[in-house]
């Protein structure tokens, strides 16, 4: 099994976030996968506190990157942290996982960006002949956003776009998590926080796609 966060070539829409949130709910391996990653970053913060060591790998080229991902299998899965960027690595990750979740603040020039990527992930489904559907996860959503038109537009217009039932609100947890190197779902303080049930109904409508 093996879930990719990836998509705009904007910065900072929560996909580390999600990829380090999903792998502590999912019990699954993170793999770096952005020359500007900051797993390393995230495994320091943690180094000096009580959270469990991560496990994380970072390939450092297609041959490093293809052997980590064939160790994936149904109970072993796998989250990469793609770079908001193409690059031959990460059409590799996109070519191999089964979901690919795009997180996306709704702003216009971040939903420019994801359809920019739309090419991407037409161009490396056309590769492996199957079609790769990109699921898009608003995040960074303001509390009291309750229109999401522009989404459902992008995600009936672009054929690889669908849309994510989950919404992830724009939440300072989430911040103040990240500085200790942890997700929301790991720390007692934000267990029954509505930041943590995002996370979770996240992790519940992915099992439901994937059939975990
Ligand atoms: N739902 C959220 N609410 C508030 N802050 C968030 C949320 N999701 C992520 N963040 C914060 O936004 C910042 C950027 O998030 P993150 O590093 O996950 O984005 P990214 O897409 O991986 O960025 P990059 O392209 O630079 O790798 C971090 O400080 C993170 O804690
Ligand atoms: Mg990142």
């Amino acid at each position: 099994m093996i879930i990719a966060l990836g998509g705009t070539s904007k910065g900072g829409v929560g996909k580390t976030t999600a990829a380090a949130s999903l792998a502590h709910l999912l019990k699954a391996k993170l793999v770096e996968n952005d020359i500007r990653g900051q797993l390393k970053c995230i495994e320091n913060f943690r180094e000096h506190s009580e959270l469990e060591k991560l496990d994380v790998e970072y390939p450092k080229n297609k041959t490093d990157l293809i052997k980590v991902l064939e160790k994936s299998t149904k109970d072993n899965c796998i989250v990469i942290d793609c770079g908001g960027y193409d690059s031959e690595l990460i059409r590799i990750a996109l070519a191999a996982s089964d979901l690919v979740i795009a997180p996306c603040k709704n702003s216009t020039l971040e939903q420019s960006s994801l359809i920019e990527f739309h090419s991407v992930i037409a161009d490396v489904s056309v590769n492996v002949k199957r079609k790769i559907d990109v699921h898009i996860l608003r995040n960074r959503i303001h509390p009291s956003t309750t229109n999401f038109e522009d989404f459902e537009y992008i995600s009936t217009e672009f054929k690889y776009f669908k849309l994510l039932n989950t919404v992830i609100r724009q939440r300072v947890d989430f911040e103040k998590a990240m500085e200790k190197g942890a997700s929301v779902t790991e720390l007692k303080k934000y267990k029954h926080s509505r930041s943590a049930k995002e996370i979770k109904a996240l992790v519940t409508e992915i099992k439901s796609l994937i059939k975990l």
